[in-house]
């Protein structure tokens, strides 16, 4: 019984294709917390972000991983990118099982997330910075709620898989 495994990270490292690939590898449900706000809302993520602000977003995303942390069901749980900026969301996710932060540099980011319009906290011109910003205010958070970290750089997704699974 490897029980629920969540994936924390950044924007485009992989959270959503990894957590798939081993949902369907463990044979657990696939659960992606930012799909569970669309799905409830009925509306995107950058369209929650121009009514509710950032903030509105984010207290969603706290509900949502609360009634998570509140099923025992086991699950692939992949967070959306700021969900450890909570202390709640983050004893949360440790309290419902094995959290592995997938980690990739700021250039592995930029190949992947460049021209994607539904990151609200990406839309700017200097994406490098952003990024550069968004992992000095976060790296620590990452390290601090995840009991394995996993690199994903220059990996194909099955190699990334395979690193994980040596953990659970
Ligand atoms: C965010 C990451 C996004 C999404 C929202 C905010 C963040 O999820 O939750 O746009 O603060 O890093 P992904 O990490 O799946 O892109």
């Amino acid at each position: 019984m490897t029980g629920t495994v969540i994936l924390i990270g950044p924007m485009g490292s992989g959270k959503s294709t990894i957590g798939r690939l081993l949902a369907a590898r463990l044979r657990i449900p696939y659960v992606d917390s930012d799909q569970l706000i669309v799905t409830q809302t009925g509306v995107d993520i950058p369209t929650i972000f121009e009514i509710e602000g950032e903030a509105g977003f984010r207290e969603r995303e706290a509900k949502v991983i609360a009634d998570l942390a509140g099923h025992n069901q086991d699950m692939v749980l992949a967070t959306g990118g700021g969900a450890i900026l909570d202390a709640h969301n983050r004893a949360h996710l440790r309290q419902m099982g094995q959290v592995i932060y997938l980690d990739v540099s700021i250039e592995e980011q930029l190949k992947r997330v460049r021209h994607d319009r539904n990151r609200p906290l990406l839309q700017t011109t200097d994406l490098e910075s952003r990024l550069r910003s968004l992992a000095q205010q976060r790296s620590s958070l990452y390290q601090q709620t995840a009991h394995w970290r996993v690199s994903g750089d220059g990996l194909r997704s099955d190699q990334v898989l395979r690193r994980i699974l040596r953990y659970l």
